[in-house]
């Protein structure tokens, strides 16, 4: 955003933005006219825009890697004299009040690497302009508070038969030279970032949805023609996307047609441009033979995810990019919960909450900590990150939670009533949830604007004479960089007492709570908001001695450490009454085990014990239950002398003491899940993953023939889920055939890119693999550095493994892509130098190396997204 100009320039000269700098914009764009000419060596777009004066000020256009043509302002060419102009923007002092502009500009998509703006992708051109890529299309107000109507003409060889654009499609025709031309109209008011464009040469699969309305909505998915036919599963999603939030949220869709590209050069997941979705191949194509469960539910949320923004985030934007999780953790939040009609709610929980330990806790831990909303950064396209979308889901969680669906409800009704059309705030949201529900939500502002995770403590104590079992809570937040000292936050613990000696749940109802320091409505249906520093609540009548469980179903996005027993969590592991929370007894313990040497006895007696019975009930709960916490989380959470071998040996010891424990019941297991034909359903879904599973500690337990197992699962494989579970288990395990599975499988799915995908995955995923291996495998000649799934299938796996990431060639490799990156696609440059965010935390002399090779670094690279991340990133 070219608000304000900040004289703070950063040491790379890249300008820090502040939210406190934030004003509002001196010109609205009435409308805009947009024609793209796209040619093989180059692109000219021409705009006409229509400007009307709201307040004094310079008028200013944003544009970056920009040709200008020509100009004009009321009908008047402008020449370098009348406007300033600088690599990121054109400022026009004293404009008229009424100002029309075109602008011609010449763009070079087809050799766009970055992708953002309009870049080509294979034989495809594909628009990406959120946050910031509109600028690099055409000169023009580019801030999320500049909502205008848009009028697109495309025009291109007729060897591109796909014109798309946003809205309707008002006009096409022939023209000379074999091209043609389309025109689209979007009704709806639109900031810049939500723009697109493609052209191609695609096939299209059709349905319908008809709304609550009545609205007749064409709904299409172009592919390329080999893929459409992996286009149904997303189909289905989609109007199961569109039937929820009738029915969740009362929310129709609102234009004729919604349509979806598929592209394989992306930098992200998927992108809501109003009617015009543009997603990555990976997150819409789904089809069992190429691509596995999780992928294929990936598939579904996305889907979802990108639908959803259509109300929150497209009818209502965000007024600045600081207000990122406004639209991106309520729009989480409510995929998420779309989700959870897939499969059971236990595991759709568990799994939310697993990704959120990983990733955001390890990013709150670390020198990239930020609020959900940030208020300065250099680079926005940094702050997609974690702490945004999943921590910002898990704020709206809270609220939702405290309210019930109904008031919920009236407060999600009063948002769309208020700002139907508008730029907001986060402000804006928890004041219309308040004023709607009636519930004064407004103490939980500081969740968005504070930084770290916090960490809750307890205690408790069980009176028998007074019958009283007294808990105590208390909440602390580290300090963090640049920002205010922690204050509490309102914090909901999910609460429930069980009888220690029965293992019946108390009920609350009948126990009179008497508080102290605690407001009347603080406790309510199982849940204490602790808000103070410290606070203590006492239960009343309670008859027998019990066992308090404590952040159920994760009621707030906090670190626990309460002073339970090892025997209390195997407890809970046994009695609490729903998945999750047994699955949290299990990780707490586990934590135990690995991060404070506890004996793992206590651990695996009671997983033992809870184990058959959970996998006849629900074998994907089972699968998850047999979670260990991975490397990398657990080094999130140790802050000096972090040795990654030693994390590793002692997950590996309870790995190897688990399969021991079970080893006759993970040959029976594996027995009684023969392969059936494949359906997609959770219980089905639930068999899959539980047999990889099985099949897994059925190898590290020796148990005879196991390995045979996997290879004839390979063969025998009716889905992706089973033949690439197979796969790893015989590349992990080092198999003597498993380099010929390998080679079948890249012969199978040599021409599918998303099992291709995967075939490099697990060879870069291999815990006896190298850093040797991971660069042979960028130097094969299917590698392509312009996909990023294909970088990523490499980097992100081989991070997974950080006994190789943290050595000298492991931090140069990762270093190396950044640097290669950091020009050709600064995006995913600055994601992968992420993965070295945890240096300092390193046991010497390996801390030192890291910062030697990280400054090594500093000079090498330009663009200020890596720069942002790597000056951050030392700063640690
Ligand atoms: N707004 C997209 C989403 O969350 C993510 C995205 C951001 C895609 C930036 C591309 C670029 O749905
Ligand atoms: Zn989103």
């Amino acid at each position: 955003m070219n608000i304000a100009v900040n004289p703070e320039l950063n040491e790379n000269s890249h300008q820090t933005i502040y939210l406190k700098d934030y004003t509002p914009p001196s010109f609205e764009v009435l409308s805009i006219d947009l024609s793209i000419q796209v040619f093989d060596d180059h692109t000219l777009v021409h705009s006409k825009l229509v400007m009307q004066r709201l307040t004094s000020g310079d008028l200013i256009l944003c544009g970056r890697d920009l040709e200008l043509l020509n100009i004009s302002l009321n009908g008047n060419a402008l020449t370098p004299q009348d406007y300033e102009i600088d690599p990121e923007q054109l400022i026009i002092k004293n404009a008229p009040d009424q100002a029309e502009f075109a602008i011609s500009v010449k763009i070079h998509p087809e050799s766009n690497t970055q992708l953002e703006g309009l870049y080509q992708a294979g034989n495809l051109f594909v628009t990406q302009n959120e946050p910031e890529g509109f600028r690099k299309i055409t000169f023009f107000p580019d801030r999320p508070d500049i909502l205008t109507v848009f009028t697109t003409r495309i025009e291109a060889d007729k060897k591109y038969p796909t014109l798309l654009a946003n809205g309707n499609l008002v006009e096409k025709g022939e023209l000379s030279d074999n091209r043609h031309f389309a025109v689209w109209h979007d009704p709806t008011k639109k900031p810049s970032y939500l723009f697109a464009a493609v052209i191609g040469d695609l096939a299209v699969l059709k349905d319908s949805f008809t709304t609550m309305e009545g609205r007749h909505v064409s709904l299409e998915i172009y592919a390329l023609a080999q893929d459409l036919p992996k286009c149904h599963v997303a189909m289905q999603a989609l109007k199961d996307s569109m039937k929820w939030d009738e029915d969740v949220y009362g929310r129709p869709y609102d234009l004729d047609n919604y349509m979806i590209v598929a592209v394989s050069q992306f930098n992200m997941g998927a992108m809501e441009n109003k009617g015009l979705n543009i997603f990555n191949t990976v997150c819409v194509l789904a089809d069992p033979e190429v691509t596995t469960d999780p992928a294929m539910f990936y598939v579904k949320s996305t889907i979802a995810h990108e639908y959803f923004h259509n109300w929150t985030g497209n009818r209502i934007t965000c007024r600045d990019w600081f207000q990122l999780c406004l639209k991106e953790g309520f729009t989480v939040f409510r995929d998420q919960s779309f989700s959870t009609t897939l499969q059971s709610p236990a595991v759709q929980r568990i799994d939310d909450v697993s990704s959120l330990k990983s990733v955001q806790f390890a990013e709150d831990a670390g020198p990239l900590s930020h609020p959900p909303r940030p208020d300065h950064f250099v680079e926005i396209n940094n702050f997609y990150t974690a702490t945004v979308y999943d921590k910002g889901a898990e704020i709206a969680r809270m609220m939702a939670n405290l309210l019930g669906p109904e008031k919920f409800r009236q407060g999600t009704d009063e948002y769309f009533r208020r700002h139907d059309g508008q730029a907001v705030t986060v402000e804006d949201l928890v004041d219309s949830l308040s004023d709607g529900s009636g519930v004064d939500l407004r103490n939980f502002l500081p969740w968005y604007s504070q930084p770290g995770t916090p960490c809750v403590k307890g205690r408790g104590s069980y009176d028998a004479d007074a019958k009283t079992y007294t808990l105590t809570l208390s909440q602390s937040t580290a300090k963090r960089h640049n920002y205010p000292e922690p204050q509490p936050l309102p914090i909901p613990v999910g609460v429930a007492l069980f009888d220690k000696e029965t293992g019946e749940q108390l009920t609350l109802n009948s126990t009179v709570l008497k508080q102290s320091e605690v407001a009347e409505n603080n406790i309510k249906d199982g849940i204490f908001v602790l808000d103070q520093a410290e606070q203590t609540v006492v239960f009343e009548q309670v008859n027998a001695e019990p066992v308090v469980s404590l952040l159920r179903n994760f009621s707030a996005p906090v670190l626990l450490d309460f002073d339970y027993s090892d025997e209390d969590l195997a407890f809970l592991l046994e009695h609490e009454t729903n998945g999750f929370n047994q699955w949290q007894a299990a990780q707490m313990l586990l934590e135990r085990v690995l991060l404070q040497d506890h004996n793992p006895a206590v651990y695996l007696n009671a997983i033992a014990k809870a184990l058959p019975q959970v996998a006849k009930d629900d074998a994907l709960l089972a699968t998850r239950l047999l979670d260990i916490p991975s490397e990398n989380y657990l080094a999130s959470r140790i802050d000096q002398e972090y040795d990654p071998a030693v994390v590793h040996q002692k997950r590996d010891a309870v790995l190897n003491a688990l399969a021991d424990r079970l080893k006759d019941y993970w040959a029976d297991a594996y027995q009684s899940l023969p392969i059936v034909e494949f359906k997609d359903n959770s219980v089905e879904m639930g068999k899959r993953a539980y047999r990889n599973m099985v099949l897994g500690f059925a190898i590290r337990a020796g148990v005879e023939g196991a390995l045979d197992w996997a290879s004839e699962q390979y063969d025998n494989a009716v889905c992706m889920t089973e033949r690439l579970g197979a796969l790893r288990h015989l590349v992990w395990n080092k198999a003597n055939n498993a380099q010929d599975k390998l080679d079948d499988f890249y012969k199978r799915f040599k021409h599918e890119d998303l099992a291709l995908d995967q075939w490099f995955a697990v060879q870069a995923g291999n815990p006896q693999g190298s850093v040797q291996v991971a660069r042979e495998l960028m130097e094969h000649p299917e590698f392509d550095w312009g996909t990023p799934n294909r970088i990523r299938s490499v980097t992100g796996n081989f991070s997974g493994n950080p006994v190789l990431v943290w050595t000298t060639e492991g931090m140069q490799f990762y270093t190396e892509i950044a640097k290669r990156l950091d020009q050709q696609n600064p995006v995913l440059g600055s994601r992968i130098l992420q993965f070295l965010s945890r240096w300092y935390t390193l046991k010497e002399p390996l801390r030192s190396e890291a910062k030697n090779i990280l400054q090594g670094l500093k000079g090498e690279v330009n663009s200020t997204s890596v720069c942002e991340t790597l000056n951050n990133v030392l700063k640690a």
